[in-house]
């Protein structure tokens, strides 16, 4: 089966229910356009943006990344296990912030080893800029997620590096400003709402 049509039906059957099915679809979209763009291969883009978040489950917290990892290598797709770890650690040091978690090791070592690609990165942008309402600014994106989960003391730098990725495909799509591909997409924004307003009290986004 073709990777996207694999993908599609993964997503079906993990994620379509939950309350973040339009983050995992948003990721994707992102991801797959961006991709387009750069030249990149786009189904792949499509397939990791879609199941990063596969792992996702009700308090899965950290965890979200060792079970997804999990679920697609026995899937055998190490390629989408590999971004459900990556996707999470824009900023390598941002391992700090799970130090706790009883998989630190295996996923610092993970993280440590790995050279991100381009469709690392890809992902680790993407998911900065889809909600639980669709496609959104990098900006909107990161208040929907403050508003819901604290800063840590590397939240600065994520966001920068968040920043850099930007520009970074900016670059490898030749415009001067990536949001100028998204603004359509981006028309469609409920900037009168609070974002994060649907959800305060309940885990499973991210
Ligand atoms: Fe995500």
């Amino acid at each position: 089966m073709e990777l996207r049509k694999r993908a599609d039906e993964i997503f079906a059957r993990e994620c379509a229910k939950r309350i973040d099915a339009v983050h995992g679809r948003g990721v994707a979209y992102v991801a797959e356009k961006i991709a387009k763009h750069a030249g990149i291969d786009a189904d792949k883009a499509y397939t990791f943006g879609l199941l990063h978040d596969v792992g996702k489950e009700p308090h899965s917290g950290w965890g979200h990344i060792m079970i997804g990892y999990e679920k697609m290598m026995n899937e055998d797709l190490p390629e989408v296990a590999r971004i459900c770890l990556t996707h999470s650690f824009p900023v390598k040091s941002v391992l700090s912030d799970m130090r706790d978690e009883e998989f630190y090791d295996f996923v610092a070592d993970y993280i440590e080893k790995v050279e991100y690609d381009d469709y690392d990165l890809l992902v680790q942008l993407a998911d900065f800029m889809a909600c639980a309402d669709g496609v959104v600014p990098i900006e909107w994106r990161t208040c929907d997620v403050l508003l819901r989960h604290q800063a840590t003391p590397n939240s600065q730098a994520m966001l920068r590096r968040i920043y850099e990725l930007k520009q970074y495909f900016a670059e490898k799509c030749g415009v001067s400003d990536l949001y100028e591909l998204f603004d359509e997409e981006f028309s469609k924004v409920n900037y009168h709402k609070i974002p994060g307003d649907y959800k305060f009290e309940k885990e499973g986004t991210k």
